[in-house]
């Protein structure tokens, strides 16, 4: 860690209050000269923090810049020593993660967080609008040692979603719904969205690593979410920090993912579906069905009666509409 992120961390530590430069200095051994020069760098860079002589430095309570430092906080102790990377801008955390993945060694539960992305990719080829400073657009590497057969991972979106979800409710206490397969709304507009990429071998059926890419709009930008999107698309709305909303998610995603029961993640899933019980249109190989969500099956697979049968649906091959508006 460098001087600057020290003394980030240590004003994280104490946000909201003041702590003296002397303090500072002492506390990380280094010269009141360094924590100056820090302080002003962590200000340019855009960290709300307050000086005034004889009290020193504070971090102010609602500054809602990604640190590390700031998630690392929020963070159970079995991810305390997570490897987190942030960024200003990038043009895909799943896009660099797929980089990063052949280039070096990634340890499992690596986090790549972006501040804004240029290029965010979403489901079926779609672009993720993901502007600065008002969305936290993130993808965790799972990448274990051994490798995994595929069907080991098949309920991980839905295991993100869960996760995405109670995380909200815990670090703002809205209440949220799931769109199958991946899509989180409130208040009848998608927050959220998920895109899960695999590095597998096909001829071993093995998984290497999975990136989980999620997106989410906390506050709505200054723009606004465009005219093709306006009618869909909603933020969270809060006052809560960024980096305690990531972390809330990411403690609940470590649990889910090592110790649910896939019964229990089936059953929070089902329980905020925004699918089951509606009437909903899709098209498969080339034709449009019609017909009601009755079931979300034990590979996360949604089950629709129409008007021809039941039919199985996996996410890969189609997309649900209908009306999820309240
Ligand atoms: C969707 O709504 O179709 C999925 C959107 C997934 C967006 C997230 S943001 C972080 C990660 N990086 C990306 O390019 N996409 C995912």
């Amino acid at each position: 860690m460098n001087t600057k992120q020290r003394v980030l961390k240590a004003l994280e530590e104490n946000r909201a209050q003041y702590v003296s430069g002397q303090d500072l200095a002492d506390k990380l051994n280094i010269t009141r000269t360094s924590v100056w020069k820090a302080i002003n760098s962590l200000k340019e860079e855009g960290f709300e923090i307050e000086s005034l002589t004889k009290k020193g430095y504070k971090l102010v309570q609602d500054d809602d810049n990604l640190s590390v430092a700031g998630i690392k906080k929020g963070l159970i102790r079995e991810l305390k020593d997570i490897d987190i990377k942030i960024f200003n801008t990038i043009d895909s955390t799943n896009t660099e993660a797929k980089r990063m993945l052949y280039s070096e060694k990634i340890k499992d539960f690596t986090v790549l967080v972006s501040d804004e992305q240029t290029g965010g990719r979403g489901r079926q080829g779609k672009n993720f609008m993901s502007p600065k400073g008002t969305g936290v657009y993130f993808s965790i590497i799972i990448h274990p040692k051994e490798n995994f057969d595929i069907s080991y991972f098949d309920l991980i979106t839905v295991r993100a979603a869960v996760s995405v979800s109670q995380g909200i409710e815990e670090s703002t206490g809205k209440f949220s719904e799931i769109k199958w397969v991946n899509d989180i709304f409130v208040d009848g507009k998608k927050v959220c969205g998920i895109l899960s990429e695999l590095d597998a071998d096909f001829e071993t059926h093995t998984v290497k690593s999975v990136i989980i890419g999620i997106g989410i709009n906390v506050n709505e930008p200054k723009e606004g979410f465009g005219e093709d999107l306006k009618d869909i698309a909603g933020s969270v709305g809060t006052d809560i920090i960024r980096n305690e909303i990531l972390s809330t998610i990411l403690n609940r995603f470590y649990h889910n993912y090592f110790y649910e029961d896939e019964d229990k993640i089936l059953k929070y899933y089902k329980e905020h579906s925004l699918v089951l019980g509606k009437n909903l249109t899709f098209e498969k190989n080339g034709k449009k069905y019609e017909g009601i969500g009755v079931d979300i099956n034990e590979k996360g697979n949604l089950v629709v009666d129409t008007k021809k049968g039941r039919m199985t649906l996996s996410s890969g091959e189609v997309s649900v509409k209908g009306d999820f508006t309240r």
